[in-house]
């Protein structure tokens, strides 16, 4: 169950129960660095359940232990999953519990402190992603440029089929987003109040990366 806000036409908000249940169990303070990672893999789960959704299928001839039959199976190359590090591979984590034979690349940005744009410094994607569904995580869209930093090199790489995937969205990073990439559809399980003056989201999480791997 996705939702489309009526000003947002690109954006998905997974309103499943149990998505809306996790989440607020993952946004509470005491909620622990092994709690935080085991809801955030199996809200991932959930969502890739909803971003695969529309995968083509085709027929394929198997034979059940009573008679042969035409059975359904996922049609061209897996998906791939790209996570933008650190915070992404919590959530990548999850999406392959569901797709175990997705690829996965990876894509490290780090905010320039004179310029403030995103500057890569890490970049692995599987050779032939052209050729597949591209699922880009991370797990706050907060001001959305790393996201569009990320799209970007994705697109200059040679991706064509693309999706961006978050826990957590502030209008702000939706806007900058959508703005830049218009053919990517965002799919998120809330889209919160606000940014605030350090750029977290609010109510938000807190940050994402510190709480997958307890390092605050
Ligand atoms: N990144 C985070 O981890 N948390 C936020 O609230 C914003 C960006």
């Amino acid at each position: 169950m996705a939702v489309t806000p009526a000003d947002m036409p690109q954006v998905m908000v997974i309103g499943h129960p149990l998505v809306q249940h996790k989440l607020t169990l993952l946004r509470q303070k005491q909620t622990s660095t092994g709690e935080f990672r085991r809801l955030a893999r199996e809200i991932s789960l959930l969502m890739a359940y909803e971003l695969t959704r529309d995968l083509p299928l085709e027929f394929t001839a198997i034979e059940t232990p009573l008679e042969p039959m035409q059975a359904p199976i996922l049609a061209g190359k897996k998906l791939c999953i790209v996570t933008i590090l650190r915070a992404g591979d919590g959530i990548a984590e999850g999406m392959l519990d569901l797709v175990p034979s997705a690829r996965v690349g990876h894509i490290g940005l780090y905010r320039d402190p004179e310029t403030l744009e995103p500057v890569e410094y890490y970049l692995k994607l599987p050779e032939d992603v052209g050729e597949r569904l591209v699922i880009v995580v991370d797990p706050m869209l907060a001001t959305g440029h790393s996201a569009a930093a990320a799209l970007a090199r994705l697109k200059q790489a040679g991706a064509t089929q693309l999706r961006f995937a978050c826990l957590l969205a502030a209008p702000e990073g939706i806007a900058v987003l959508t703005a830049a990439h218009p053919d990517v559809p965002v799919f998120t399980c809330a889209i919160d109040r606000e940014l605030d003056s350090h750029a977290y989201i609010r109510p938000g999480l807190g940050d994402a990366g510190d709480r997958l791997f307890g390092t605050k």
